[in-house]
């Protein structure tokens, strides 16, 4: 049988403890999961892509089954040549929705046999997002239950 794969792409900036709780969540539907950082996204990044990279893959160590890697382009085009069969994101609130329905019926627009599927995080983590991890740790807020380890080194050491 073929190994089912499945792409998680985002800009994970930086990568958060809810992008990790969704990660969890696939992987036992799944039997390798990409974390697909999109380099060419309309996001002006904090973070350089190579630490973006940095911390995902330390923060995915404790995973198996769970590899990064980056791209420029489209998602499904990256999905048909990486062999992967889905596409998965995160729906944290009603507001998610609009924005990821435009995106998946597009991207089925775009090749058919690639579907996306959507799994929710921990209520925790509803209103949690990149953004508004670095909006907190600028203003030197504590941040330290949304991230992982290293992505809290990584901001203390940036703020
Ligand atoms: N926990 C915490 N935050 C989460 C989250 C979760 N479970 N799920 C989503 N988010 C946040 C992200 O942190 C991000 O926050 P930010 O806007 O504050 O940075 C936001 O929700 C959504 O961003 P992200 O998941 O990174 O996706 P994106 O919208 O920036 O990027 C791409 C979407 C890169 C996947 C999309 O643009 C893409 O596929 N680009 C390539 C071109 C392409 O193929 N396009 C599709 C055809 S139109």
């Amino acid at each position: 049988m073929s190994k089912r794969t499945a792409l998680y792409p985002g800009t994970f900036d930086p990568i958060t403890n809810g992008h990790l709780d969704i990660i969890e969540r696939a992987i036992p539907l799944f039997d390798k999961i990409i974390v697909l950082l999109a380099l060419n996204s309309e996001k002006t990044p904090l973070f350089s892509e190579f630490e973006r990279m940095e911390m995902i893959n330390e923060s995915i160590s404790i995973f198996n089954n769970v590899e990064v890697m980056q791209f420029k382009g489209l998602v499904v085009e990256f999905a048909k040549k990486n062999n992967a069969i889905t596409i998965i994101r995160g729906l944290r609130a009603i507001s998610d929705f609009e924005y990821e329905f435009q995106i998946a019926l597009m991207n089925r627009k775009l090749n058919p046999k690639i579907d996306t599927v959507y799994l929710m995080p921990d209520e925790k983590y509803t209103y949690l997002s990149s953004s508004i991890v670095r909006e907190v740790a600028k203003h030197k807020g504590d941040v330290s239950c949304f991230v992982p380890p290293v992505v809290l080194k990584k901001i203390l050491k940036r703020f």
